[in-house]
């Protein structure tokens, strides 16, 4: 099969390399110049465990090229996936389609012969209505079906995210349609990977409604962590005790800082906002998202608090500032708000991240960039645990405790036991759980 994947980011570049992966032939386009030049010389514009070798070896074997222009290979091709970004509208928290239609648009000028189109992005509900009524009314005569794919990777683990999925959601009911994304699919048919093929409309909301219940599920399990500080239990354990329950699972079920990231936040607050156009509000991600927001500000409070109730003029080292780890990507992520509030109340803002600093330096205000967790460590009046980076799980609390000011290690993760820090000489504020020095 011949495929084009439009855009080439966290989504499209995984999805572009798996596809090739498989034996397809595709085509990433991007718009950006930097990120397709960057990919020709062989470099890998976002940083994704494996990724660089999954695109190497598909160049090597002829299945994988880029492309600025999506012109030649759209015309060749049989099915062309539409992943560029959809983020929140300015002002109105809708999902801003004005990269997906326009993509669509160029991609029906250059269409010839029967084409898939895929919506891969995650877009409203009647998104693939409207690509097929540009198709129709602006360049009629051509023969095309859309189809709902969404893509349910997550960064960090996109990779076998995508190769192993629990599901492959194609929202579609042309039998011609059914038929090319069967083989397109057909290496994760064969590894048993369920293919739900649904009209397409549901498969749109399908996408929203998985990553609301995610964002509810995330934002529960905070609010028990905040009742469990009020009574004395532990979130960690209530969290195990729950999960074991088949009905609820033990997935998202880790306090923490709120959900951040690129889908999260503007998925809930794009849900919201159709449901209140369809006047059939959602009152339960209505509040999901109020919580969520009010959660991180919060986060930059317990670090206040854990400072004895004021941090001006004192140095707070933060370790890791992407919304997850083992991503490159700092969208919406929580410690963005919780620097913010940190800075505002006057402390001196020291920051490292394995991957995310780059992006970062966009984001936050003026804070110190490090190079490791001990150089930011040193002389600090609390050490603040943000993101849950691998080289952050085995710290050498010997080592650290010569290095700062003051031995705080506030745990926004809970990856540590009290009594291990507290062992080492340090306080130790987890969330939901017992703190002590
Ligand atoms: N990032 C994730 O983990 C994730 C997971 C599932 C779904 N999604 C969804 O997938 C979509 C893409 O997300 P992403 O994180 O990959 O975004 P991204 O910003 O990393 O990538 C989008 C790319 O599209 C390019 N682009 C925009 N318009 C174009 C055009 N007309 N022609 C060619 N290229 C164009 C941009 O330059 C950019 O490189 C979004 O709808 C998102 O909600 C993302």
């Amino acid at each position: 099969m011949r495929i084009v994947m439009i855009g080439s980011g966290y989504v499209g570049l995984v999805s572009g390399a798996c596809l090739a992966d498989f034996g397809h032939h595709v085509t990433c386009v991007d718009k950006s110049e930097a990120k397709i030049d960057a990919l020709e010389r062989g470099e890998v514009p976002i940083f994704e465990p494996g990724l660089d070798t999954i695109i190497s070896q598909n160049r090597n074997a002829g299945r994988l090229d880029f492309s600025k222009d999506l012109a030649a290979p759209v015309a060749s091709a049989d099915v062309v996936f539409i992943a560029v970004g959809t983020p929140s509208r300015r002002g109105d928290g809708h999902a801003d389609l004005t990269y997906v239609y326009a993509a669509a648009r160029e991609i029906a000028a250059a269409v010839e012969g029967f084409t898939v189109i895929v919506t891969k992005s995650t877009v409203p509900v009647g998104t693939g209505d409207e690509i097929e009524r540009i198709f129709r009314e602006e360049f009629p005569g051509k023969d095309i079906a859309v189809v709902s794919n969404p893509e349910f990777l997550r960064e960090g683990a996109a990779i076998t995210d995508f190769k192993r999925p629990d599901r492959i959601v194609l929202g579609t009911e042309e039998p011609r349609a059914i038929e090319v994304m069967r083989e397109v699919y057909r290496p994760l048919y064969l590894n048993e990977a369920p293919l739900y093929f649904c009209e397409r409309r549901t498969s749109e909301l399908i996408k929203y409604a998985a990553n609301a219940f995610l964002a509810m599920k995330i934002t529960f399990i905070n609010e028990i962590a905040d009742l469990c500080e009020q009574i004395g239990a532990d979130v960690q354990k209530v969290a195990k005790g729950i999960g074991m329950d088949k009905r609820i699972g033990d997935k998202f079920l880790h306090a923490g800082p709120g959900y951040g990231g690129s889908c999260f936040p503007k998925d809930t607050l794009a849900l919201v906002k159709t449901a209140q156009d369809y006047d059939s509000p959602m009152r339960l991600i209505e509040t999901t998202v109020a919580i969520n927001d009010n959660r991180k500000r919060a986060m930059g409070r317990k670090v206040v608090a854990a400072c004895d109730g004021n941090v001006r003029g004192k140095k707070i080292a933060i370790l890791g500032l992407t919304f997850k780890p083992n991503t490159d990507d700092m969208r919406d992520a929580p410690s963005i708000t919780i620097v913010q509030a940190l800075l505002d109340g006057g402390a001196d803002v020291h920051v490292y991240d394995p991957e995310g600093m780059e992006a970062a330096k966009e984001m936050l205000g003026p804070v110190v960039y490090g190079k490791d967790a001990y150089e930011i460590a040193e002389g600090a009046d609390a050490v603040v645990l943000v993101t849950e980076w691998d080289e952050f799980r085995a710290l050498d609390f010997k080592r650290l405790k010569a290095l700062v000011n003051k031995p705080v290690l506030v745990d926004l993760r809970n990856i540590y036991p009290i009594a291990e820090v507290v062992r080492h000489g340090f306080s130790y504020f987890a969330v939901g759980k017992k703190s002590g020095s």
